[in-house]
């Protein structure tokens, strides 16, 4: 807040900022302070949806009017960095400021987001969000969609990992996370490969069992009957399970819950859309009068691309390019809430994408994952631009100037520091954080942002880092590891479903890679002491501030260790009797 004061005082700053608000016609309020300013702060975030998957960010194809005209009236950020290339561990870094591997939601062991509801890893409860924060500071909090950051620790209803537990006072949603499994897609992330093992052990048993068998009747082997009897029963349960994974997935993973209970065990994929923006805006009613944090972490993009009919063949691009259009429009809708409660001019929004969009969601030829434009690789790859960069759009009428882009690096991270500095409350003292705040950056007091660098992580594994220098004003990119693609040379890891982070699917790279990013931002020419004068410095100083960095971290329990990781079924949630757990109550509480 220091340097925001000063550097509201800087007459440079002033005149700067003056000329701008004439040109772009909107109030000089930037200097403003805007601290403890308390406005209501509407979060949008979309779920691997790409950077060029939207029309203000090149995609002349596709129809977003809604989150373009968000942008018209407010401030585009260019070079808006994830903290990680998959769900769990992004979101996790946006809610605490931090990158994950300070909050443990990371792994070496190749799970690197949460495979089931029922796992106990998540969350940790020690962990402070800036709902949490705002919360305390009297703001109503409320969190409507996707969670995927835990739910129970030892009991099916223990909710530790909740979000009513991380500082959210309503929550509508679905704890988990919406998958092609939920629709029984032939894209399956884990329905697929349990089959396969299941019948694998299935096999194995059964030769066992009919050995056995054959081996008694004929005398030949002189055992009793509990082994054969035994093995046989095991072969049957086996093939019971296999036969029945999918059902058991749906019902497991695939479900809402309001606050604390279950409403829609498994879930009615065709209903949810409207529900979520029926919870919009009955929250933003109820809670006209005060500041609120509402947090809307939509369903979409993700795959099984859950699209209404009234948006099905609408786009050029096929079932995901409608499942875009059709998130476009429920931002549109969202945005028709506050304007609906004239909340539009006390409100920050926020668009946002948990990380880039996936290149190996295709079926056949069919692509089903977002386009990242010129940035290579995609999702999971925690170094590739692709995989990291996301939208980042932030409006706040006759506060923030209109139409402005910035290019500086700017963090997911960022969001934490910047809501709480609004709010009037404090970032914790006693952690290390990541984010800055972006008001500085928003209102052009400064005119650099606050990061020099940024740390890209897969799962546990630091694959690269970029230096902004602001001297020179150069974006470099090192990178230390990276995923090697499948079939070689195809940019994605086709067949695989997500690239690793590390093992030998990775090649390490001595020395790095580096590239300029303000001159080749696809990252297509690696750069080399002899093609660029400035090769051995650029390493040493990055390499310096990894080594600085990795000084920061102290160890914390891995969310994401194999125990934490597994399936247990007495922390499934369940609605009616076990195993059925299969519910479907109206649940509309919310007009009350
Ligand atoms: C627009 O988005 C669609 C859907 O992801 C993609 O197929 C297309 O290539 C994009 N077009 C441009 C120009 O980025
Ligand atoms: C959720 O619980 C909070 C109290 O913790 C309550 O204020 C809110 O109304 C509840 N929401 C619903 C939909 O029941
Ligand atoms: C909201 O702010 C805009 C931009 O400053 C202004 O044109 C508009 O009149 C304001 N609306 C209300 C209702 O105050
Ligand atoms: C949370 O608790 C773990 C130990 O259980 C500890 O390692 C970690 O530093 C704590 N985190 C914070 C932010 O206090």
């Amino acid at each position: 807040m220091g340097r925001l004061e000063h550097a509201c005082l800087s007459f440079r700053s002033w005149l700067a900022v003056t000329a701008a608000a004439f040109l772009l016609g909107v109030r000089p309020s930037a200097c403003s302070d805007l601290t403890g300013s308390r406005p209501n702060i509407l979060l949008l975030m979309a779920d691997d949806l790409g950077i060029a998957d939207i029309g203000c960010y090149g995609n002349a194809t596709i129809r977003t009017p809604n989150i373009d005209r968000l942008a018209a009236r407010g401030i585009r950020l260019t070079q808006h960095i994830a903290a990680a290339s998959v769900c769990t561990p992004s979101r996790a870094a946006f809610l605490t400021g931090r990158y994950p591997i300070r909050s443990g939601m990371v792994s070496s062991n190749g799970y690197r987001v949460l495979q089931w509801t029922a796992a106990s890893g998540g969350f940790p409860t020690n962990e402070t969000t800036f709902a949490k924060i705002l919360q305390d500071k009297g703001y109503a909090t409320g969190l409507i969609g996707k969670w995927h950051l835990g739910l129970n620790c030892e009991s099916s209803d223990d909710h530790c990992h909740h979000p009513l537990h991380h500082g959210f006072d309503h929550f509508y949603g679905m704890p988990f996370s919406l998958m092609g499994d939920c629709a029984q897609w032939d894209m399956s992330e884990k329905r697929a490969g349990l089959e396969r093992k299941l019948n694998l052990c299935f096999h194995i048993v059964a030769f066992a069992a009919l050995t056995l068998t054959a081996g008694k009747l004929t005398r030949l082997l002189s055992i009793s009957w509990t082994p054969v009897i035994g093995s046989t029963m095991v072969a049957i349960l086996l093939l019971t399970t296999s036969y029945f994974v999918s059902p058991l997935i749906v019902h497991a993973d695939c479900f809402l819950m309001r606050n604390h209970s279950i409403t829609e065990q498994p879930m009615h994929f065709q209903r949810t859309t409207s529900r979520f923006l029926k919870e919009v805006s009955s929250f933003v009613r109820r809670n006209k009068q005060r500041p609120f944090l509402l947090f809307v972490s939509f369903l979409h993009v993700h795959t099984p691309l859950v699209t209404t009919e009234k948006f099905l063949g609408a786009s050029l691009h096929g079932l995901y390019g409608d499942n875009v259009e059709e998130m476009d429009w429920m931002v549109g809708r969202v945005l028709d809430s506050l304007d609906t409660e004239g909340l539009t001019n006390r409100t920050l929004v926020y668009f946002t994408s948990d990380h880039g969009g996936s290149l190996e969601s295709q079926l056949g030829n069919k692509q089903y994952g977002g386009w990242n434009g010129i940035y290579r690789g995609g999702k999971g790859m925690g170094g590739w631009e692709g995989g990291i960069r996301v939208p980042g759009i932030v409006r706040w009428p006759g506060v923030l100037p209109a139409g402005r882009v910035i290019q500086e690096p700017t963090s997911l991270m960022d969001v934490f520091p910047t809501v709480v500095q609004l709010a009037g409350g404090q970032v914790p003292q006693d952690r290390v954080m990541d984010g800055h705040s972006l008001l500085p950056l928003l209102q052009e007091a400064d005119e650099h942002s606050a990061h020099d660098f940024l740390f890209h992580y897969c799962g546990k594994y630091l694959h690269a880092a970029r230096w902004h220098d602001k001297h020179s004003g150069r974006l470099w990119k090192v990178h230390y590891m990276t995923p090697q693609f499948h079939p070689e040379g195809a940019g994605a890891c086709y067949g695989r479903g997500v690239c690793p982070c590390s093992g030998d699917g990775v090649t390490q790279h001595s020395p790095p890679l580096l590239f300029d990013l303000s001159k080749d931002p696809s990252e297509a020419r690696p750069l080399s002491p002899g093609t660029e004068p400035l090769y051995q410095a650029v390493i040493a100083t990055v390499g310096e501030a990894v080594r600085n960095h990795r000084k920061t971290l102290s160890p914390v329990p891995q969310q994401f260790s194999l125990s934490n990781i597994l399936w247990k079924p007495w922390l499934q949630p369940c609605c009616g009797t076990f195993p059925f757990c299969s519910c479907s109550q109206d649940g509309d509480h919310s007009e009350t």
